[in-house]
């Protein structure tokens, strides 16, 4: 059994909580939250102890493991402190803010022997796994292009206020929701990316100094990959399209879609009902990473790469 431990009791941590009361392989030991009410209510709710300053918690629960649900400026200092204690860590995505803090905690992993794991939950999405499965077939023939174009409004009143500041946030919609997008490319096609390019600004709120949209090109082993995104008051989209020289394949909210004749257009594919969720498969796969098993879990050398790309766009606007 390992005991595990949250540090930050946000907008993502009930999708966290929810997952460790279904895999037997963990047992929610404590909580950290710097609201103290919020705090309170999730210790009463979840039957567990909690704390306003993690180290206090890690210092007295001694858990093997934490997740960091933290605001991205605070992942790295967060991440190193567990670490040095030896506790494994499975970080919200961004890794951190910068390459730089991503090379710390690696040191720190390195150095403990402690597992860094990053919350890139979207290749735990069921119809991204059945494309990779597509790919690996070549059941649509060669893969040519693959293109993300996710918008939704990036400013909305519900969003934390840190996620739109670049010294909290490390950036804006790129960080957030390019990050998703990058990791499901490299995980589908694998992890060499080269031609690193992009475009990104703010045109709307710019109030904020995050950019709110995007477009950014790359090349994911050979693959021309692009990723749009807007976060102003625009059409909803969050669609990935894989197109291959027999036909194609759309993963969006509504489902994974094929079109599999020439000049057609795409059907919806009916998926078996998966046993679990992606964050519940996230932690399994973070169990058996834990154990020295394999895993299909993201690592701190992975996560860095992620980084490394959004700042190569970031460098060049
Ligand atoms: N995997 C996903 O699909 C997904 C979705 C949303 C957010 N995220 C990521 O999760 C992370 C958290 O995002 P969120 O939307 O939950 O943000 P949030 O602002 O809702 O939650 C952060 C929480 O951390 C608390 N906090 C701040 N400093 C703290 C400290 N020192 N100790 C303890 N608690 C502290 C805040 O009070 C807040 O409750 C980010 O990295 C974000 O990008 C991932």
């Amino acid at each position: 059994m390992i005991r595990i431990g949250i540090i930050g009791m946000g907008i993502i941590a009930s999708a966290h909580t929810k997952a460790i009361s279904k895999i037997s392989d963990f047992e929610l030991v404590a909580i950290s939250e710097i609201n103290e009410e919020r705090a309170k209510e999730y210790s009463k709710d979840l039957g567990v102890p909690y704390y306003t300053d993690y180290k206090e918690m890690c210092e007295k629960e001694k858990p093997d493991a934490v997740i960091i649900n933290l605001p991205h400026f605070l992942h790295c200092e967060s991440t190193v402190f567990c670490l040095e204690k030896g506790i494994h860590v499975l970080c919200e995505k961004p890794m951190a803010n910068t390459v730089e803090e991503c090379d710390k905690m690696i040191a720190a992993s390195e150095k403990s022997g402690a597992k860094l794991i990053i919350g890139h939950i979207q290749r735990f999405f069921q119809g991204i796994g059945a494309i990779k499965e597509y790919i690996d077939n070549g059941t649509l023939g060669k893969l040519v292009t693959i293109s993300e174009v996710r918008n939704e409004y990036y400013f909305a009143d519900a969003r934390p206020r840190w996620f739109l500041d670049k010294k909290l946030a490390g950036g804006g919609i790129i960080i957030n929701h390019g990050a998703h997008g990058i990791d499901k490319i490299l995980y589908t096609v694998g992890e060499d990316i080269t031609n690193v390019h992009g475009e990104c600004g703010n045109f709307y709120r710019e109030e904020f100094d995050v950019e709110g949209h995007a477009n950014i090109s790359f090349r994911a082993n050979g693959i021309p990959c692009t990723i749009s995104l807007c976060g102003y008051e625009t059409f909803f989209s969050n669609q990935i399209t894989y197109t291959f020289t027999h036909g194609a394949l759309r993963s969006d909210n509504s489902g994974l879609h094929i079109c599999d004749e020439k000049g057609g257009t795409f059907r919806k594919l009916e998926l078996p009902e998966p046993e679990y969720g992606p964050f519940e498969y996230q932690l399994i796969e973070f169990a058996k990473a834990i154990r020295g098993e394999e895993s299909i879990s993201p690592d701190g050398y992975y996560g860095r790469k992620v980084i490394e790309t959004i700042e190569k766009v970031y460098a060049e606007n």
